[in-house]
């Protein structure tokens, strides 16, 4: 392996490794199928969802920018979530924060329990809260953090030591962090899931997944679900991804000094009565994040003096910002999340959480800081 260099060094330079004829771009291979000598012998590529070398290329350049040996590349986030539980078997127990992405929650919630594997949601920020659920059958603490929408973080090196004593694993959905401002593999974690559709690729143009991790049997068992299930993306996709790995960095940087400012303009702003950003000293967790991330990210939620009236609103009277499920783009996002990303939780659940029908999320982009500013007091003044 070459020497590593600095993480925005390594998103621009890693794809070249992977170059044919002078390319600094990975050719992209669109192919389903890939010529064999004779019946029986394996080449390295037979066979697209099994493997194919632009794939292999972005399978490498996450691994490396997590921080991780291995990665298999999926054809969204679910899909790797997916074939994470694929892995655990019926009589297994796991333990899911209960604030995840509303379609994590909805896999665990209808489908794993379907397949005789117990799950519990618990709010993972709190340590005495996981100690309290595990049972002798635990296999697997799966962690959002931060977690989507209410930006809660949990403690990655605590819960690994917790359950690492207890020959447990614990995978982190480091979708809102990305590998520049987090890498759990580094705090103990021992697999980490990614939606490429977010920040990774940045541009709002591909679904992809990920699962990174070290050890070399685990990924090859996730390999092979991979195979087995045909949950592999498509070529054209993982070249975009990789296109968009080189700018992450730039992207994450922006990103973050706008979500900076949002959250100070929001929480001077009289019509918000609550501001949720990690970056915040407020935040209840400020000390926890700055410790295990290198940056708070782009995401920043709120709450809306009012209700879903007032929330729907502002969010329909708000130039600039797209109204999108999705974030992570280099565009500005607003949602709803209680009728958008996180539609099929239950609401008392939700509310039990603090996730109230006020809640507001905002992706915020990369344009210039004064528009960002400009649209959202525009709106919030409209509220009256
Ligand atoms: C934190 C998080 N993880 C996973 C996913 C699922 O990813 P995908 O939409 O690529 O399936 C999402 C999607 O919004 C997400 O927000």
């Amino acid at each position: 392996m070459t020497k590593k260099r600095a993480f925005s060094t390594e998103a621009i330079h890693i794809s070249k490794t992977f170059g044919e004829k002078g390319s600094l771009n990975v050719p992209i291979y669109q192919n389903s199928t890939f010529a064999q000598k004779t019946p029986g012998t394996w080449e390295e590529y037979t066979y697209t969802r099994t493997k194919n070398p632009t794939e292999e290329a972005l399978r490498h350049a996450l691994a490396r920018l997590e921080g991780g040996e291995y990665s298999v590349a999926f054809s969204s986030g679910l899909a790797a979530i997916n074939a994470l539980l694929e892995y655990f078997n019926a009589g297994d127990h796991i333990i899911s924060g209960a604030d995840v992405y509303g379609g994590t929650y909805r896999l665990f919630a209808e489908f794993v329990r379907k397949r005789g594997i117990e799950i519990d949601f618990v709010e993972t920020k709190e340590l005495s809260k996981i100690e309290r659920a595990l049972k002798p059958n635990t296999k697997l603490i799966f962690t959002e953090t931060p977690s989507n929408p209410l930006l809660e973080i949990t403690d990655i090196k605590a819960v690994c030591k917790l359950a690492q004593q207890r020959g447990i694993l614990v995978a982190v959905d480091n979708t809102m962090a990305t590998p520049f401002f987090q890498r759990p593999l580094e705090l103990g974690a021992d697999i980490v899931v990614q939606s490429l559709s977010k920040y990774i690729s940045g541009h709002t143009n591909v679904i992809g997944g990920a699962v990174i991790a070290k050890d070399k049997e685990l990924l090859d068992r996730i390999q092979f679900i991979h195979k087995a299930t045909g949950a592999n993306p498509g070529p054209f996709d993982t070249y975009l991804t990789l296109l968009g790995l080189k700018t992450l960095p730039l992207r994450m940087e922006r990103h973050q000094q706008n979500a900076f400012a949002v959250a100070e303009f929001l929480g001077a702003h009289p019509k918000v009565t609550k501001v949720l950003y990690p970056g915040l000293k407020e935040h209840p967790q400020h000390a926890l994040a700055s410790e295990q991330m290198s940056g708070f990210g782009g995401i920043v939620s709120f709450f809306i003096d009012g209700g879903e009236a007032e929330a729907k609103k502002l969010i329909e009277g708000i130039d600039l910002f797209t109204i999108s499920i999705s974030f992570g783009s280099v565009a500005s996002f607003i949602s709803y999340p209680a009728k958008m990303s996180h539609k099929d939780m239950p609401a008392a659940e939700r509310i039990s959480r603090g996730f109230t029908d006020s809640l507001v999320r905002v992706s915020v982009g990369t344009e210039a800081e004064e528009d960002i500013l400009e649209a959202l007091g525009n709106a919030l003044n409209k509220l009256g």
